[in-house]
């Protein structure tokens, strides 16, 4: 079997969007690591424990994926696996620049090369921060998300609680 092939990402929460992802990639790829960034500055609503448990219970169906956490650089983790592949989701054109400038600096970096993967259009609106505000108004999320993070999140963030960071 070939190095893993790694899906990075703050995943505050997973969503159907990031799973799409990670399914594809695994049809490509000998396996998938799914690195959930540990310490991002932007303050995660759940703890990286809490991200990680709800990852490993949304991709257990899928066939040679594995979810780790890292802190640091990328490059370092992809060292550590022995992994020169990332693969992200592209939602838009807004999404371009700011993955081919991380592209091309994990590149330089580490000689770790990207495949950008178009979302499929059905999850191409979502995001994670998006999610959040939803949720924190009281509307429906239960079609974007798993289950089990619907209803952490309607726990964590029930109305009234402090705004949500923008991802
Ligand atoms: O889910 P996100 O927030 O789009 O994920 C971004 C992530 C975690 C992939 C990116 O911020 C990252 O790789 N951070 C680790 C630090 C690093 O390697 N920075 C340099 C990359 S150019």
């Amino acid at each position: 079997m070939g190095p893993p092939a790694l899906c990075p990402g703050t995943f505050d929460p997973v969503t159907h969007g990031h799973l799409d992802i990670v399914r594809r990639a695994s049809r490509c790829f000998d396996s998938v690591v799914v690195a959930v960034l540990e310490n991002p500055g932007k303050e995660p609503l759940f703890s990286v424990e809490e991200r990680m448990e709800m990852l490993r219970e949304a991709v257990a169906e899928i066939d040679r994926v594995e979810v780790a956490s890292f802190s640091g650089l990328l490059v370092d983790f992809a060292r550590e696996r022995g992994s020169r592949v990332v693969v992200k989701g592209l939602r838009a054109v807004t999404d371009f620049e700011v993955e081919l400038q991380m592209a091309q600096m994990n590149t330089r970096l580490g000689g770790v090369e990207t495949f950008l993967v178009p979302t499929s259009p059905q999850w191409s609106f979502l995001s994670s921060s998006l999610i959040k505000e939803v949720v924190r108004f009281g509307g429906d999320v239960s079609d974007l998300v798993p289950k089990a993070v619907a209803v952490r999140l309607e726990a964590k963030l029930e109305p009234g609680s402090p705004p949500v960071r923008k991802e």
